[in-house]
């Protein structure tokens, strides 16, 4: 591509700088203030349809995927419609049960990516009601789809995804309000989404003003060997999703875990030489949250939190700009994707085409 590099060295940190402006275009011209909720034009399902849908599947791959286990937490949270995300490809090869009151959701950046589009038409084919989250209009994806919302990134270069990440993460906010706003959300709750929505552009230029802090983090996690991330609940798709954009272009082996999950087995990892990054919102979980960094503290675990204020059994604290609790998660992943830059920029990676992978997989 030849898009213009608008001064940055690489598209990666180009596109990370973009996401104010981004999540402005996903919002522009969809928000109702007089019913407190969204029109989405796009997604041909009205009030009555959208009443029925007993359940929601979300299905894509990779940093789709991610993006798509925050969307499912959205639409129980705000619609309280059972939801839950999957890799397109584990959907497609277990013979899932295609259920009609189920509404599909296929999630892609490309709209090209064939496991997620080989689902898409098995769905077809059994008769299922698929939408389409996708960012490039035209699309195989959009095209196969009864309908669905474009999530207006712009094009993006680099082959690890940022900017297309967030704002799938907010048309999914976009969404579950709407459905919620068909069943239970109350106008109030309603208006508080919408403010909080909002505020994200302005957060999301607040956050990127720390790069030189992050920047300097980078330095001392550039010689790990593997990093932990943990997360809980809202917190924990972030942290899958970090651990994922790090390895992806630093090579640096990350793991992500429920935070609840350490003492299962994690725990045994815990050292001075293997770094954990936790995400801590401050919501009704962050009691839970410092107790996990303190077991970490306990065996001299070496702790980065992203947090909503300065945790004090971490060794360093990013600390961004809360939400709404429901929207945090859409927030807390942009410090790490400027860690992962760094990190790998100190290593020398191509940032753009990390190895062995390709920005779309077009082929089984
Ligand atoms: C590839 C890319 C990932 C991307 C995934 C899904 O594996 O390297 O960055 O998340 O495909 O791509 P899609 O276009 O469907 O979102």
């Amino acid at each position: 591509a030849s898009y213009d590099m608008g001064g940055h060295d690489t598209y990666m940190h180009k596109e990370i700088h973009e996401q104010a402006d981004a999540v402005d275009r996903v919002l522009r011209g969809r928000i109702d203030d007089r019913f407190s909720t969204v029109h989405l034009g796009g997604l041909n399902l009205d009030a009555r349809e959208a009443r029925q849908i007993r359940r929601v599947k979300i299905l894509g791959c990779g940093t789709s995927y991610h993006a798509g286990m925050i969307g499912a937490q959205m639409i129980e949270e705000l619609a309280r419609i059972p939801a839950d995300a999957e890799p397109a490809s584990e959907f497609r090869y277990r013979n899932a049960v295609v259920d009609p009151d189920t509404l599909y959701i296929a999630v892609s950046q490309s709209g090209e990516t064939y496991d997620v589009l080989a689902a898409v038409q098995e769905l077809k084919r059994k008769g299922a009601r698929v939408l389409g989250v996708v960012n490039v209009v035209g699309s195989a994806i959009a095209r196969e789809s009864d309908g669905g919302i474009y999530v207006h990134a712009g094009p993006e270069v680099c082959v690890v995804s940022t900017k297309c990440f967030t704002n799938t993460t907010v048309a999914f906010a976009l969404l579950a309000l709407h459905l919620g706003r068909t069943r239970d959300l109350s106008v109030a709750d309603g208006k508080r989404i919408i403010a909080g929505l909002r505020r994200l552009p302005e957060q999301i230029n607040e956050i990127l003003k720390a790069e030189d802090e992050i920047k300097e983090l980078a330095q001392e996690f550039a010689d790990a060997r593997s990093m932990l991330f943990i997360g809980r609940v809202r917190g924990y798709p972030v942290a899958r999703e970090a651990s994922l954009k790090l390895k992806e272009v630093s090579y640096i082996h990350a793991e992500a875990y429920p935070a609840s999950e350490l003492k299962h087995g994690p725990l045994a990892l815990i050292e001075p030489a293997l770094p954990t990054v936790a995400i801590v919102p401050d919501d009704d979980l962050l009691e839970k949250n410092r107790a996990a960094l303190e077991e970490i503290k306990a065996r001299s675990g070496k702790i980065l939190a992203v947090a909503h204020q300065e945790q004090e059994k971490a060794d360093r604290t990013v600390v961004v700009p809360k939400n709404e609790d429901e929207l945090d998660p859409i927030l807390m992943g942009i410090p790490l994707q400027l860690l992962a830059y760094h990190t790998a920029l100190a290593l020398g990676r191509d940032i753009d085409k990390p190895r062995n992978l390709a920005k779309s997989v077009t082929v089984e």
